[in-house]
């Protein structure tokens, strides 16, 4: 088996595979666009990291293209007025600030000043402004829209009876299926939110999925014998962190001080057996809910995941909050539950003992 993984150094540290990944989203950029994209996968699979190096390294410094990427993490978004400061700026300012810093460009959108003022105010809608903008760019250019955490978009209102949220998706919806202007792509680690986009039929029609998920044991296992591990120290990394890529990082920056693998395993594997407990203790469970979290981390532990069926319904709110948490990954669209990262697995273990 020679499977020859690419190792790029990207923002001066290594970026490892995903090959296929920027494969199609490179391809996805050249054709028309047609559909929104969620992009969803779990917590620190490496979304972000990918699209952002497809922004930086395939579209930023080619010129038939305009682009806007909008990562709403880190913000504090607690009203429609903060998202409008996030990422929109008067015209004379973006024309200074993209003199100096072209990334600028990508991070807002830019609105005359007396029109911007008249959004604030309501007067005009916001997405109607953005169309023209956006309608002129397209004339000449590739028109793309990536956000990022785009869940934080939730319970935010325009006003009383307009959601932002909803207000948006209806905005991507115009730009690709309706005008083929714009491309938009949405990212979220958040499936509980993909699942309510899959199951409103209007969406699920004008939408496609692309999963990014932990990377796979052959590429795991080219990394780790490329830092030094042998095969045995491979296969206990593997069992304990799987292919999540910033655990990967971790235990290899531990290897390389010398130190006990096992031992720090152990440790990360209690870390998350305590997390796991805590939230036992706390999320407020009842004790039928407490049964089922432990019947799906047995089945977990037995066939590699949880599979949701008809039968199975009632498990799903308890999967629901332990989604929420981040400590199980549920994909809505396989209907598969599994630890958000193999080492919450490995925390199952203690608590089934
Ligand atoms: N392909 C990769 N190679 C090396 N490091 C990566 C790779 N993908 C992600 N990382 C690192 O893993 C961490 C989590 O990645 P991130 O892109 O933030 O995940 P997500 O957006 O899916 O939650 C980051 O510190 C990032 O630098
Ligand atoms: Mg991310």
């Amino acid at each position: 088996m020679v499977i020859i993984m690419q190792i790029r150094t990207y923002r001066g540290v290594p970026f490892i595979d995903r090959e296929e990944e920027i494969e199609f989203f490179t391809d996805w950029f050249l054709e028309a666009p047609q559909r929104i994209l969620f992009v969803y996968g779990p917590k620190s699979s490496g979304k972000t990291t990918v699209m952002e190096y497809v922004v930086e390294n395939k579209l930023l410094n080619d010129d038939k293209y305009w682009v806007k990427y909008l990562n709403l993490r880190g913000k504090l978004i607690s009203s429609y007025d903060s998202f409008l400061y996030s990422f929109i700026t008067p015209d004379d300012i973006y024309k200074k600030s993209v003199e100096t810093d072209k990334k600028f460009s990508l991070k807002f959108f830019s609105i005359q000043r007396k029109v911007l003022s008249e959004v604030k105010n309501k007067e005009r809608d916001l997405f109607e402004e953005l169309m023209k903008s956006i309608e002129q760019e397209s004339r000449d250019k590739r028109c793309i829209l990536i956000i990022d955490e785009i869940q934080k978009l939730n319970e935010i209102y325009i006003n009383s009876n307009r959601e932002l949220l909803k207000e948006f998706l209806n905005f991507c919806v115009r730009l690709t299926k309706e005008t083929h202007l714009c491309h938009v792509l949405v990212l979220t680690s958040n499936t509980i939110f993909i699942e309510k986009i899959y199951s409103d039929a209007k969406l699920k029609k004008t939408s496609q999925f692309k999963k990014v998920d932990h990377l796979n044991r052959d590429k795991i296992k080219e990394w780790l014998i490329a830092q030094g591990f042998s095969d045995q120290e491979m296969d206990l990394v593997w069992d304990y962190y799987g292919g999540c890529v910033s655990d990967i990082l971790k235990i290899i920056s531990h290897k390389k001080k010398n130190k006990d693998i096992k031992e720090f395993l152990k440790q990360e594997q209690w870390l998350a057996y305590t997390e796991i407990v805590d939230f036992m203790v706390r999320g407020g469970f009842k004790d039928t809910e407490i049964v089922l979290f432990e019947e799906i981390s047995k089945e977990i532990l037995y066939n590699g995941c949880f599979e949701l069926s008809k039968k199975k319904r009632h498990y799903l709110p308890v999967i629901e909050k332990w989604a929420e948490k981040e400590i199980l990954f549920y994909d809505p669209l396989e209907l598969k539950v599994a630890g958000n990262s193999r080492i919450y697995e490995k925390g199952m273990e203690l608590v089934i003992g």
